[in-house]
């Protein structure tokens, strides 16, 4: 199930890609927005963001103007590594090395082929694992007050 959401600049931008992964046969769930006025872009990377954080979605989608301001929402949802992109390599490295679990994009940023190339790339990655896992781990720690800057400089 892949979860999707979008402020209302990025509202048609999210129901062409929508129906776009419908048809490619995925399960989508659409947080909104429901419409072009006016909302505000937090709301939606928070709701997009918790579904990751409860296991109910897994490879989710958010969208805005430029992806940035819903990116920086869904971060604050503890467990969430969104990853706004423009390109494909850094959405497939941020699968691979970050094991990204939010990719936001810019429906004022990148086109809709380009839009597309990059979700596929992103949905099909995979996370390598190894020393990328060790970084992961100590960004959770990080986050959840585990370890500050100072012990997570320590040698291991
Ligand atoms: C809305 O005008 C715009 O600010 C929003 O879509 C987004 O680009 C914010 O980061």
């Amino acid at each position: 199930m892949i979860a999707i959401g979008s402020d209302h600049a990025a509202f048609a931008f999210k129901e062409d890609i929508k129906a776009w992964l419908v048809e490619k046969g995925y399960q989508v769930r659409d947080f909104g927005a429901c419409g072009t006025e006016r909302v505000d872009y937090c709301d939606f990377g928070f709701l997009v963001g918790e579904a990751v954080a409860r296991g109910e979605c897994d490879k989710d989608l958010v969208f805005c103007g430029t992806g940035v301001g819903i990116s920086i929402s869904a971060n604050k949802v503890k467990g969430i590594r969104a990853v706004v992109c423009s390109e494909p390599y850094s959405a497939k490295l941020s699968r691979e090395h970050n094991d990204s679990n939010i990719l936001a994009l810019g429906a004022r940023v990148v086109g809709p082929e380009l839009a597309r190339m990059i979700v596929e790339i992103w949905l099909s990655a995979e996370f390598e694992g190894g020393r990328h896992l060790d970084r992961i781990k100590k960004i959770a720690a990080y986050e959840e007050g585990r370890m500050d800057s100072k012990s997570a400089r320590e040698p291991r």
